[in-house]
């Protein structure tokens, strides 16, 4: 009988991604029950996915995928980091809030993190892996695409914001493409 994955996450387009990054791997690829609460008071973006991974893992007796990722800038002492998705009330919010936090400071640099955790009933840690994108807050937000904090990261290879790239570039030189590329390698050696 085939192994049965569960992405730990309710959010639909994080489940459509993962699933397909891992569609050509021998396993089932099965969403998240609904009704599992995790708690994610971890102090970094590598306990938040233990906490999810394991959480979801141990309650539905099956693997379990999660990842946690957030925008850590250096002039603010690494905020928002783990608070990335609750820094304010709207992506709109939460840009403008960087922006007026970093008024005339010369220092911009920022880092974008993913961490990716499996974890088995057992609470097993089967894999850990964490991707990072290098960059420079802009002073005003550039570009369309993507979602969040991309149209004021801009990655210091390419100059661009992740706003200006296409998913395809962001996938390449973005900490969540970094990560899994990883992850995958991992998952075939122990699948
Ligand atoms: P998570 O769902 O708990 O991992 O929260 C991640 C939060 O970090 C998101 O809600 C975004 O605000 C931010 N974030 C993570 N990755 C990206 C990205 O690739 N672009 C823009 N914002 C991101």
């Amino acid at each position: 009988m085939m192994r049965k994955l569960v992405i730990a996450t309710s959010n639909q387009g994080k489940f459509n991604e993962f699933s397909q990054l891992i569609s050509d791997f021998p396993i089932e690829i099965v969403p998240q029950p609904e009704g599992i609460k995790v708690i994610e008071n971890g102090k970094n973006f590598k306990e938040n996915a233990r906490l999810k991974a394991c959480t979801v893992a141990n309650q539905t007796g099956c693997w379990a995928l999660a990842d946690d990722s957030g925008l850590s800038v250096a002039a603010l002492q690494g905020a928002p980091g783990v608070h990335s998705a609750r820094y304010a009330k709207t992506d709109l919010e939460r840009i403008n809030k960087i922006i007026h936090a970093l008024e005339g400071i010369s220092d911009r640099r920022a880092c974008f993190t993913a961490s990716l955790c499996l974890a088995s009933p057992e609470n097993k840690i089967l894999i850990e892996v964490e991707g990072h994108c290098e960059g420079l807050i802009t002073h005003v937000p550039r570009g369309t695409n993507g979602f969040g904090y991309d149209p004021i990261f801009q990655v210091n290879e390419l100059g661009m914001t992740f706003a200006e790239m296409s998913m395809e570039t962001k996938k390449v030189c973005g900490h969540r493409g970094k990560a899994f590329s990883i992850f995958q390698s991992r998952f075939r050696e122990i699948i």
